[in-house]
């Protein structure tokens, strides 16, 4: 079973999502999802830009679990960042999911265009929006994703409602050592994207000799060291056989010695979306 994590509003999160990045709306993925959630996930990522929310949305009518079960996170996308904008698209995704709430909403990329005292601006007026779905309950949790130390900083002191989630690039080999610090200086939960490295970190021969040692997947070690940090890996995987192997993270821990030999690998399959130089 999934253990479970307290968010800064008093809410709880799976320690462990499924992601759905780079799978479009389809019945493969509608059957996947239902099975992975009948197998034990309790925590859906998606976004709007991924274009599946309605994929997501059947899938958890056709689980059988009763909505209050399911841990359902969606993504304000970087063209949606003005006021009445980001409503709509809230509006949007809701509709698409079939849902009356959202359990967590992020902007997806920070806006970090020009001169940082303009692209502040930007970025605390969007969350302006996210506090108002959050006051009237459409939203349970309001977060941000991909926003580094720097893009940090200035928006806290801003915020009026503290981001609970903050969900970045995180796997052996790219750690964002400073900015997971910074959330936990604040209460804020990591959640870490692409814990695989987008399958790349199963072939490092460090996780593949300690994966031998413990008697587990690379893949079962690569999420337990995310976990060894306190950061929630949100993976994906189409394939009921991987699914059920990354669920079974919750009944070993890695060594403190492990930790800081897989900490003190080199950058490695970074996927290069650094958020101060992305097109969008
Ligand atoms: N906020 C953001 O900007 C952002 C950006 C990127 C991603 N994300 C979120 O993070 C999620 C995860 O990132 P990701 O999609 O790059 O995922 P990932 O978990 O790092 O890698 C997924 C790849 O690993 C394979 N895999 C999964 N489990 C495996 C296992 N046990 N053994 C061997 N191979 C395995 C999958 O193939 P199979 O399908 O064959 O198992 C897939 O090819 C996304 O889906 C999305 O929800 C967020």
């Amino acid at each position: 079973m999934i253990a479970t994590v307290k968010l800064n509003n008093g809410l709880t999160i799976p320690s462990l999502g499924l992601g759905t990045w780079q799978l479009p709306e389809s019945e493969e993925l509608v059957q996947s999802l239902v099975s992975a959630l009948q197998m034990g996930y309790r925590y859906i990522d998606t976004a709007a830009i991924y274009e599946n929310e309605a994929s997501v949305g059947r899938a958890i009518v056709q689980s059988g679990l009763h909505r209050k079960e399911v841990f359902v996170l969606s993504k304000c996308w970087a063209a949606n960042r003005s006021y009445d904008s980001v409503l709509r698209a809230a509006e949007e995704s809701l509709r698409t999911l079939q849902l009356d709430y959202l359990d967590a909403y992020l902007i997806h990329w920070p806006y970090t265009k020009g001169d940082p005292l303009a692209w502040q601006s930007v970025n605390i007026g969007t969350w302006r929006a996210f506090e108002r779905l959050y006051e009237e309950g459409l939203v349970k949790t309001i977060g941000v994703s991909n926003f580094q130390m720097h893009h940090l900083v200035s928006f806290l002191a801003r915020a009026n409602i503290k981001p609970a989630v903050n969900q970045i690039e995180f796997h052996p080999g790219f750690m964002q050592k400073n900015t997971v610090q910074l959330c936990r200086q604040h209460d804020i939960k990591v959640l870490g994207w692409s814990p695989l490295g987008h399958g790349s970190v199963l072939d490092i021969p460090q996780i593949v000799e300690m994966a031998k040692r413990y008697e587990k997947s690379p893949a079962q070690i690569a999420l337990r060291w995310c976990l060894e940090h306190n950061v929630i890996p949100v993976t994906r995987s189409l394939s009921a056989k991987h699914q059920e192997e990354n669920l079974e993270i919750f009944d070993f821990k890695l060594t403190a010695e492990d930790v800081a030999l897989i900490d003190a690998l080199p950058i490695t399959a970074f996927s290069g979306l650094e958020p101060d130089h992305v097109s969008f």
